[in-house]
């Protein structure tokens, strides 16, 4: 997972995030008891969660987006902890997860589903939804051809698996899957369009590359997805979620 972010930046400009998360809540079926909400972020979902009647703990594992979600929600418990690295103590009824996981990178998923199934009651729930199979596919593919064209590799930093990948490894680590859902969701996206969706998510291939080749490659991306990505004078992203409901045997 990229070490820092612009936590208040993120917030601001990118609240659909935990806007789109909302929805999620319909899934959980557990009513009240022990929640965790996995890379929470500003503590926007865990409000919601301690709304509908859980005693909820927010974990993430950038300090900027902890002191941010403990100064704004002062009465809830949030930890600073790699959700790919979390054990507890107390076992939780629900796990929670929005826009996340993709995060994790594929050789750490292992660790991340182990670790849930650690922290769930036998019958808890994990409820989650992230980025799945052709996630974005066209801003990764014009951001690769970018790359090439300037003799650089661009190297996909997400994990969007498919039903298919995602469901056998779920039930390898203990989770009997009820429902799996991979939907489109083109997402439309705040002030500053895709230059500045760029410039806050995908940080980790630019890593050693100069500032000038940087913001051109960002110019191009941006240039040749104009056709497909903006309309109505809007930006939108090619989203697909992966929804999942799971039950830890
Ligand atoms: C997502 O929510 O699917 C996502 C957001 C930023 C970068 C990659 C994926």
């Amino acid at each position: 997972m990229d070490a820092t972010w612009d936590a208040k930046g993120y917030d601001s400009s990118f609240g659909f995030v935990p806007k789109y998360g909302e929805d999620l809540l319909n899934l959980v079926s557990a009513k009240g008891g022990c929640a965790v909400d996995l890379g929470c972020g500003a503590g926007t979902l865990t409000r919601l969660l301690a709304d509908a009647g859980f005693k909820v703990v927010g974990v993430d594992s950038s300090p900027e987006f902890i002191s941010l979600a403990r100064s704004r929600h002062p009465e809830l418990e949030f930890i600073l902890a790699d959700i790919s690295d979390f054990h507890s103590e107390k076992k939780f009824d629900l796990a929670f997860s929005n826009a996340v996981f993709h995060w994790i990178d594929r050789t750490r998923q292992p660790a991340l589903l182990l670790c849930t199934a650690g922290i769930l009651k036998s019958g808890g729930e994990l409820v989650c939804e992230f980025g799945g199979f052709g996630n974005n596919a066209k801003i990764h593919a014009r951001l690769s051809e970018a790359f090439e064209r300037r003799n650089l590799h661009y190297k996909m930093p997400f994990f969007f698996p498919s039903i298919g990948e995602y469901v056998p490894m779920l039930e390898k680590y203990g989770f009997q899957v009820r429902y799996a859902n991979l939907f489109d969701r083109p997402t439309p996206l705040g002030e500053g369009g895709l230059g500045k969706w760029l410039e806050m998510f995908i940080k980790r291939p630019f890593e050693g590359i100069g500032e000038d080749v940087k913001s051109s490659i960002i110019r191009d991306v941006v240039s040749a997805s104009e056709k497909d990505l903006f309309r109505c004078g809007k930006w939108y992203a090619d989203y697909v979620r992966l929804r999942i409901r799971a039950v830890k045997l």
